[in-house]
């Protein structure tokens, strides 16, 4: 079997999308290519009704779709459901599924390189409230975490995301001035804004003067390597995890679901801290 694979977005030609999904198809020896369908916002119905009647075997859905794909689904993963947003679609028989990886490839990611966070107790700083905090924000609920702060430019929205939290996990939404003051409360940061993405990278949400030693920091940006935030961590005695893990884990969980086998994602990472 050929399999179909693509990303759906606007705009979508610098992805590193299809060099990910190549690796993950030659490690299982699969025949397939992954497509880059850029679709101008407005030719989204009329494309996807047409994609809708086509071979996909499954596809990755992003900026600015990730809502808008949901009235074309014949079913939602209980995560894409509860973020309200799919990253991946699995095709079946022309019934589309929706997931969402987002959050749980940076989950994984963290658990694989840095265990001891998820051994119980351990206190999360989140920074941003926009979509991609939503996800994972939902995939930090799952965990054993005893305090997850979500701190924002607009503390309102950050107030509306703690709504999802149904659980007994201690949660509050902060300014992010009372971030940098509270810092050493956290053994894990995670920044999901877009703050700090080249050119602008001299730029930062919040400055880690006072970050505890051994607090892991993470910045979902991948472009810098070595984000301002990042470069400030390490100075600061912190443990750093890279933009690049949360986007190729994301890709990896995709993957799975599409072929439903396992695909290792170290040798890619190998490679992307080489590039
Ligand atoms: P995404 O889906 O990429 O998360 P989004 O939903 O537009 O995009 O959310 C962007 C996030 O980045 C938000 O947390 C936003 O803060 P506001 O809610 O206050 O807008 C944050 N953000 C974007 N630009 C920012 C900036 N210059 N300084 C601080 N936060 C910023």
């Amino acid at each position: 079997m050929i399999m179909k694979l693509g990303l759906i977005g606007f705009p979508v030609q610098h992805s590193k999308s299809p060099w990910i999904h190549q690796h993950f198809l030659d490690q299982l020896g699969l025949t397939g290519r992954y497509h880059l369908i850029e679709i101008e916002p407005d030719q989204f119905v009329a494309e996807i009704n047409r994609l809708k009647t086509s071979d996909l075997t499954g596809f990755n859905i992003t900026i600015p779709y990730k809502e808008k794909i949901i009235p074309f689904l014949d079913g939602m993963s209980p995560e894409a459901e509860a973020i309200g947003a799919v990253n991946t679609v699995v095709c079946q028989n022309q019934k589309w599924y929706g997931h969402n990886t987002d959050g749980l490839g940076l989950i994984t990611a963290l658990k694989v390189q840095f265990p001891d966070l998820f051994t119980g107790g351990k206190t999360v700083l989140l920074l941003g409230a926009g979509g991609a905090s939503r996800g994972i924000y939902h995939a930090l609920l799952q965990e054993n975490f005893s305090e997850i702060m979500i701190a924002n430019r607009t503390v309102e929205r950050a107030q509306m995301l703690l709504k999802l939290n149904q659980t007994s996990i201690k949660g509050e939404a902060i300014s992010f001035a009372e971030a940098e003051e509270r810092l050493a409360e956290f053994d894990l940061v995670i920044q999901t804004t877009s703050v700090g993405m080249s050119p602008d990278s001299d730029s930062r949400v919040i400055d880690l003067d006072r970050l505890k030693k051994d607090t892991v920091v993470s910045d979902i940006v991948y472009q810098p390597f070595w984000t301002s935030l990042l470069k400030e961590a390490k100075a600061h005695g912190g443990r750093v995890h890279h933009g690049h893990e949360m986007l190729i884990y994301q890709a990896k969980l995709a993957f799975e679901l599409w072929t439903q086998q396992s695909v290792d994602a170290k040798p890619l990472l190998e490679r992307f801290n080489q590039d």
